[in-house]
């Protein structure tokens, strides 16, 4: 029998592979149909800041050609040229060019947290920092010498940016300068929002935390320029596992009562239990896992410009990807203007194409800034992070996020419906699974309750069904039990009865289907008498 008080459990923990010991060589960075690459991939050197691709004198014309944007592009221009030296200042900048909003956005939080400024920080935000973040907005259109493609539903790939371009789009974001992103009556209304407004409004002490943590990101790249590359991939399943049938036996497990994902899972594949809109609320009022990585990450953020609300077979992953492309429906920046002239990749399948042109892993390059403290009304941003991960050999920090998104369950018996389970792992399957690589060249997953907070899943459930998943995948699970000793036995136990009997991960299914049709199905109360976990207890 297992101690109650045990905190890790199973394999040790150097038996879980991370990257980049474990990763397989890097094809040559260059752009495909699939992987818009952003920068010179020639002129590609570690420690320098890289630049920009097509060269702005080669630029296409994705900023000369769209005359009303043009003029909206020149009223920003004019607003924020202009010495900002209050929080109102930023305010009516921001209205002068989103001059129909001045009735719905409020900017108490952003006029508190300066009012909470000593005079020295004063001084620095509104002489040194908010005059860098106004440049670094203004010189979009040299960074971005080619539309930016957008990440839509349904088809595979990949771009990959520099962070300082990046830091770009973030910059415009604070200031809220993307145009037709406001309302949900918009092209956009599919995409999460990236203007920063709602992050200024309200009395909320949580959006002072959340504005310490990006200022604190502004602040260090203002100072020095970042020189690496981030790549966010879209990736999205035809083919799905046959559950019922699957013969994969399951992989190995460590858990862990101590730990979380972002910091003891350093080279694993890193899982931000997501909103199907990326980042949640992150611009808004959501403070817990996802919208904490992002903030702590900021560079995330980013890809709430171009990825479209995710689908059931569908993950965004922030790496490289060598995938397939077709023809272009519009941009990120500045929208549909530019549709039919944008190169943007698509692909109905991930499956069936060479191995070469398999991603090799998913979003990857993204740099922790900032440290926190505590968790949804008790964060709070914990000064710097000095981000000591290395890079490979394309400038991108090894680390690896995938963004996937559970169901929302508001009645604990929904989940245990097939169709929800088999949802639940077909998401988590897409999340793990890296067609075409090598399983000695796979990561472990870094995961823990995913879909069991804000999103109400039980978590004894969801980690039955992600530890199948990642099987299914092959790949090893490292799991964060976020404090919670006693879901470290019981999973552990779990899996080691299953292991054990050598049971695979098709005849769990069928367990689980026996557990919905046998138990679920003639409960009439809230939760059922039978756990899940006794029941496959006596199965196994
Ligand atoms: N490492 C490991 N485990 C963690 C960590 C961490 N850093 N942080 C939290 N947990 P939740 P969901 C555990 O509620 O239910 C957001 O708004 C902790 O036990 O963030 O999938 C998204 O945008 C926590 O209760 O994920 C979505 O809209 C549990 O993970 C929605 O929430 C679940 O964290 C997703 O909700």
């Amino acid at each position: 029998a297992l101690s109650r008080d045990v905190t890790r459990l199973d394999v040790p923990v150097t038996d879980l592979r991370r990257a980049p010991v474990c990763s397989g060589p890097l094809p040559a960075l260059k752009p495909t149909d699939g992987h818009t690459v952003m920068i010179r991939t020639d002129l590609l050197d570690p420690g320098k800041v890289p630049v920009p691709y097509p060269s702005p004198e080669k630029r296409s014309d994705c900023w000369d050609d769209w005359h009303t944007i043009q003029s909206r592009w020149d009223l920003i221009h004019q607003a924020l040229s202009v010495p900002l030296k209050s929080s109102h200042d930023v305010k009516d900048a921001i209205l002068k060019y989103n001059a129909g909003q001045a009735k719905a956005w409020n900017f108490s939080a952003l006029h508190s947290y300066c009012k909470g400024l000593q005079e020295s920080e004063a001084e620095q935000m509104f002489g040194e920092l908010l005059p860098a973040m106004a440049q670094l907005a203004l010189r979009a259109p040299s960074l971005f010498t080619q539309p930016i493609p957008l990440l839509r539903t349904q088809r595979c790939c990949s771009i990959t940016l520099s962070q300082e371009q990046v830091s770009s789009l973030l910059a415009n974001a604070f200031f809220c300068t993307f145009p037709r992103r406001n309302s949900r009556r918009t092209d956009f209304s599919n995409y999460p929002d990236i203007n920063f407004n709602r992050l200024f409004e309200g009395p909320s002490p949580k959006k002072l935390e959340k504005l310490k943590t990006l200022l604190c990101y502004f602040e260090r790249i203002t100072r020095r320029r970042p020189t690496g590359l981030i790549t966010y991939t879209r990736q999205c399943l035809q083919r799905l596992p046959s559950w019922a049938s699957s013969e994969k036996q399951f992989s190995k497990l460590r858990i862990s009562c101590d730990g979380t994902i972002e910091e003891q899972g350093y080279g694993m594949l890193q899982v931000d239990f997501a909103n199907r809109f990326v980042g949640g609320g992150v611009t808004g009022s959501g403070l817990v896992q996802e919208e904490i990585r992002f903030l702590i990450n900021p560079e995330l953020i980013a890809a709430r410009l171009f990825t479209e609300v995710l689908e059931d077979n569908e993950c965004l992953i922030i790496t490289d990807n060598e995938l397939i492309c077709g023809e272009a429906r519009g941009s990120a920046f500045y929208g549909g203007s530019m549709a039919g002239r944008t190169r943007c990749c698509c692909q109905d399948s991930l499956i069936g194409f060479a191995e070469s042109q398999w991603p090799r892993q998913m979003m990857l390059g993204t740099e922790q800034f900032s440290r926190y403290s505590g968790y949804s009304d008790t964060y709070r941003w914990d000064g710097n992070h000095d981000d000591q991960t290395p890079r490979d050999e394309w400038q991108r920090r090894v680390t690896e996020i995938v963004a996937i998104d559970a169901l929302h369950y508001r009645n604990f018996l929904q989940q245990f419906h097939p169709e929800n389970m088999t949802r639940e792992l077909n998401k988590a399957y897409c999340g793990f699974t890296r067609p075409g690589v090598q399983m000695e060249n796979l990561s472990a997953v870094a995961t823990g309750n995913w879909g069991c907070g804000a999103f109400g899943g039980d978590t004894r459930l969801k980690a039955v069904l992600q530890m199948m998943a990642a099987a299914e995948a092959e790949r090893d699970v490292m799991y964060f039990t976020f404090g919670d000793a006693e879901l470290v036995t019981d999973v552990h136990s779990i899996h080691t009865l299953i292991t054990r009997n050598r049971a695979s991960v098709g005849s769990v299914f069928n367990m689980l289907l026996q557990y919905y049709e046998r138990v679920i199905k003639e409960t009439s109360r809230a939760k059922p008498q039978k756990t899940l976990y006794s029941f496959l207890s006596e199965h196994l």
